[in-house]
């Protein structure tokens, strides 16, 4: 049946065209008019009750006289009406005797309401064979009304609009239908050959019409959306799999176990481990740069050496002990990765300088070393205050640098508690190692214990001698220097009760810290007897 909706349209333009041109020459307009004009002015005769009554005792096989439970005078009269003009605009010969075809082939303007007369086709009258009503961009569902016509031997619905489901089940009264042809429509896909009833006709009724009828291809079609669903779920199990446990770095940030990471993500970091993202490489240690997805630039640092299971866990947990810790001076740890033939851990990019480099080349000044002990001082009371287990390197080589010149401990590992003492004297060789000449050390070859040794043999006179004199010490800064000195010395004796604690040193590297801020920057020598009290206010906050 045609919609409600494409009905009221078809009204809107009759009535506006019957108000323009009354006297038309629009001929199938008017005479559409005219049938609404009738069916809203004309009213059953009196008689009319006896007329049907007649008609039915000589043709009792007539459609109203069997529909119950009581005989419609009104709907009948009206069918009556639009079976007339239905009959003269379908051109049937004689429609005082015979009403054999309803034929609205190609009258797009009137098709459509004749559908809509739901009463007529109830009482669709059994001389009608023959119904076409194709050609007529009819738009809505199948008109199912049509099917009361059941003794039709012909039905041609192609080129329209219609859509939905075919009715498949209400055709079979359709006993004396031959000709059947719904192409170029739109229907929903069904399977007609299924039905027994479609049988008799072949693929030419159905061309285009959104139906299938071919047998095979539905087949097909069928193993393809029943094969093709399954592998489509499957294979979004697998991708959505892959995701969560290889590269999880696409899931959504709150989904991402930050700390964990996958071989797939450092594969993709570093650029399948190539060698232009190879930094560094020993027989069990290669190092790379990577970049992660969000751009962050990465230190991954693979150990190639099997190790047991136990000692897997153990570096998982030191692993996560390692991402907690959260200093300005601590290289940050962003986390750790296993893959099948070796174990990773993740830290931030920096830059390679380290402060041997630094002190070698550049010659810093005292207040940009006094800087760097501060930081280093700071982050080792952090460790202390929090994490204790964490053991750190303090050589000169392993101490990193900045953009902004702030030292960066860079090698740390979870370990013992109670090593606060060697601890403190390994600061007090990098304190030494900060103020002193470097051809001193370079003597003992990198041998710690024989370079403290021959430090504490020294004198202060001569360990005075050795201060790294590119540093262009001044009187004010030479105070200082000496100051930072003797508290190195105090810390490279393990043995003695002198050793201070760190408490201690950093109250007296932060006091030379802060007297380093007001000393004029640079390497400027201060004439003696300058005042330094105009500097006073600048950097103490
Ligand atoms: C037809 O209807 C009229 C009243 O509308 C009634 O008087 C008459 O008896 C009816 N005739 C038949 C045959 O039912
Ligand atoms: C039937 O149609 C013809 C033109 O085809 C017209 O002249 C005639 O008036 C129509 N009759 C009725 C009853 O509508
Ligand atoms: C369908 O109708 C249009 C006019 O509405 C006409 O031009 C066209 O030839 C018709 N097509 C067929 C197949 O009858
Ligand atoms: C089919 O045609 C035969 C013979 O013309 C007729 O007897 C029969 O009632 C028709 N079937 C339907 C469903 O109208
Ligand atoms: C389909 O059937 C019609 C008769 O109903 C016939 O003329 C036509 O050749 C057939 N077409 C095919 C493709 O079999
Ligand atoms: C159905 O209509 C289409 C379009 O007019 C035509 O191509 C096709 O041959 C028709 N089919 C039959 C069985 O007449």
């Amino acid at each position: 049946m045609a919609t409600i909706s494409s009905t009221c349209f078809l009204f809107l333009p009759i009535i506006i065209i019957i108000i323009t041109l009354s006297s038309s020459s629009l001929f199938p307009t008017t005479l559409c008019a005219t049938v609404l004009q009738d069916l809203k002015n004309l009213h059953p005769p009196p008689d009319f009750n006896t007329t049907i009554i007649n008609n039915c005792l000589k043709n009792p096989s007539l459609r109203y006289c069997t529909s119950s439970p009581t005989i419609n005078l009104d709907e009948i009269f009206k069918y009556s009406i639009v079976a007339s003009h239905l009959c003269n605009e379908s051109n049937n010969p004689n429609c005082v005797e015979s009403f054999p075809k309803i034929d609205l082939r190609n009258r797009p303007n009137i098709a459509s309401l004749y559908l809509s007369f739901t009463f007529f086709w109830k009482y669709c009258p059994l001389s009608v064979l023959s119904i076409d009503f194709s050609n007529n961009s009819i738009k809505g569902s199948f008109p199912n009304d049509v099917l009361y016509c059941t003794q039709i031997q012909s039905l041609d619905l192609s080129i329209n609009e219609f859509s939905g489901d075919i009715p498949i089940q209400s055709f079979s009264p359709l006993t004396n239908l031959t000709f059947l042809n719904l192409s170029y429509n739109c229907f929903s896909e069904s399977e007609l050959s299924e039905s027994q009833f479609f049988k008799k006709f072949n693929s030419s009724s159905f061309l285009h019409s959104g139906a299938l009828f071919d047998h095979k291809r539905f087949t097909i079609k069928a193993i393809i959306l029943l094969v093709g669903f399954p592998v489509f779920v499957i294979l979004m199990v697998i991708f959505l799999g892959w995701v969560c446990f290889q590269r999880p770095d696409f899931l959504p940030t709150m989904f991402q176990r930050s700390m964990k990471f996958t071989p797939a993500i450092l594969k993709a970091a570093t650029f399948g481990y190539s060698n232009e993202n190879l930094v560094g490489k020993s027989d069990i240690i290669h190092i790379y740069k990577g970049v992660l997805r969000d751009g962050t630039k990465v230190k991954i640092e693979m150990y190639l050496n099997e190790i047991s299971r136990d000692s897997y866990h153990k570096f998982v947990e030191e692993c996560i002990i390692l991402c907690e810790l959260q200093h300005k001076n601590l290289v940050k740890v962003l986390g750790w990765c296993k893959g099948r033939k070796f174990r990773a851990i993740i830290t931030e990019w920096t830059k390679e300088e380290n402060v041997e480099m630094w002190l070698l080349e550049l010659a810093p000044s005292w207040n940009h070393r006094v800087k760097v002990l501060m930081g280093v001082v700071d982050c080792m009371l952090y460790l202390q205050e929090e994490w204790p287990e964490v053991d750190y390197d303090l050589k000169t080589n392993s101490i990193l640098l900045s953009d902004k010149k702030e030292p960066l401990i860079s090698r740390f590992q979870v370990g013992d508690k109670n090593n606060n003492s060697r601890k403190i004297c390994n600061f007090g060789v990098f304190v030494l190692e900060m103020i002193l000449n470097k051809k001193v050390q370079e003597e003992f070859d990198g041998s710690d214990t024989e370079y403290i040794s021959y430090i504490r043999t020294l004198h202060h006179a001569e360990l005075h001698q050795m201060i790294d004199e590119r540093m262009n010490v001044t009187e004010t800064t030479l105070h200082q220097i000496k100051q930072v000195l003797s508290l190195g010395l105090m810390c490279i004796d393990q043995s003695s009760s002198e050793q201070p604690s760190l408490d201690q040193i950093f109250n007296i590297v932060s006091r030379a810290y802060k007297a380093s801020l007001v000393l004029p920057s640079a390497n400027h020598k201060i004439l003696h007897g300058d005042r330094v009290k105009g500097h006073k206010r600048v950097q103490f906050k």
